[in-house]
């Protein structure tokens, strides 16, 4: 699947976000290795912390439905300006998609490339307990 393709299928469930408290309407869609796809949109609540982003939605279904055992290759992310993952979903990328690329683009702009590794430097993992 190309980037543009995946790019569209964020764009297109960003139309379902449920985002009465902040405004910003989010997609997601994760690729894996056999060519599924998995969209995601956020979904706030009025709790406020029990909000999940786009990017979550999506890599938790992919999770779900298998996509681990085939590996993640690409995320695609959509907003209104081509806002960039929050830490969290960057965690998240980082423990699920070690090795995929990430697309994020504003609604009909240019796609921009990065790789998880470029936007958590120095991240918490592979841990030894003590
Ligand atoms: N949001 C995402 O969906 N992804 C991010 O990476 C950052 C933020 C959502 C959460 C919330 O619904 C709204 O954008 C404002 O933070």
């Amino acid at each position: 699947m190309t980037d543009e393709a995946l790019i569209m299928a964020a764009e297109d469930v960003r139309k379902n976000a449920h985002a009465p408290f902040s405004g910003l309407h989010v997609g997601a869609a994760v690729l894996d290795a056999t060519g599924n796809v998995y969209v995601g949109s956020n979904v706030e609540n009025a709790s406020y912390g029990l909000t999940i982003c786009a990017e979550r939605t999506a890599l938790f279904s992919a999770v779900t439905h298998g996509a681990l055992a085939h590996g993640i290759v690409k995320v695609a992310v959509v907003t209104k300006n081509g806002d960039m993952p929050c830490g969290a979903c960057r965690q998240v990328l980082l423990e699920l998609a070690p090795r995929a690329e990430i697309l994020v683009a504003a609604s009909g702009g240019p796609i921009r490339l990065f790789k998880i590794t470029d936007l958590l430097p120095e991240a918490f993992e592979n841990f030894e307990a003590d």
